[in-house]
């Protein structure tokens, strides 16, 4: 059984996840109305994401007899001031999200939950690939610029990203 202070915890951590969600998603309109079909792909593959790590929480809360709680959403923003500030968005994004993830790991170690551990161990990794996938666009984008024909390859590259990837 979860204890109330980790359920708590973990239904927090759900909302960040479908709070992520929103965000990606709403990126995702940016794209498309600003002509980047691929990275509006690209966006929408990470709103997916993010909805499948909101449920692995609910499912473990639930798998330990625990409540899933949904919380409010709040309105993400809808502009950014390039492809290159948005994708700079998503890594301080998804390094604030890696640190909520240690925060809770460090709770379980203090409560010796050891199967919460084991899920958070996974999150851990998924982190280190967000942040690092996150970190190489903006590192392209720096390279060629915001505009011309760069930026055209580059947002096709981004539109052939795979579920789940
Ligand atoms: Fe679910 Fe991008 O962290």
């Amino acid at each position: 059984m979860l204890s109330k202070k980790m359920q708590d915890a973990l239904n927090q951590q759900i909302n960040a996840e479908v709070s992520s969600a929103y965000l990606y998603l709403s990126m995702s309109a940016y794209c498309a109305a600003g002509n980047r079909p691929g990275s509006a792909h690209w966006m929408r593959v990470q709103w997916q994401e993010e909805l499948s790590h909101a449920m692995k929480l609910f499912d473990y809360i639930n798998d330990r007899g625990g409540r899933a709680v949904l919380k409010a959403v709040a309105q993400p923003p809808t502009d950014f001031k390039s492809l290159l500030d948005m994708f700079q968005q998503v890594l301080g994004h998804e390094r604030e999200v890696s640190a909520m993830i240690h925060r809770l790991y460090e709770a379980a170690v203090k409560e010796t939950d050891y199967p919460t551990q084991i899920v958070l161990q996974w999150f851990i990794t998924e982190q280190v690939e967000e942040e690092k996938s996150a970190a190489e666009i903006i590192e392209q984008l720096k390279l060629i610029g915001d505009q011309g024909a760069a930026v055209i390859m580059l947002d096709r590259h981004l539109g052939m990203r795979g579920a789940g990837k």
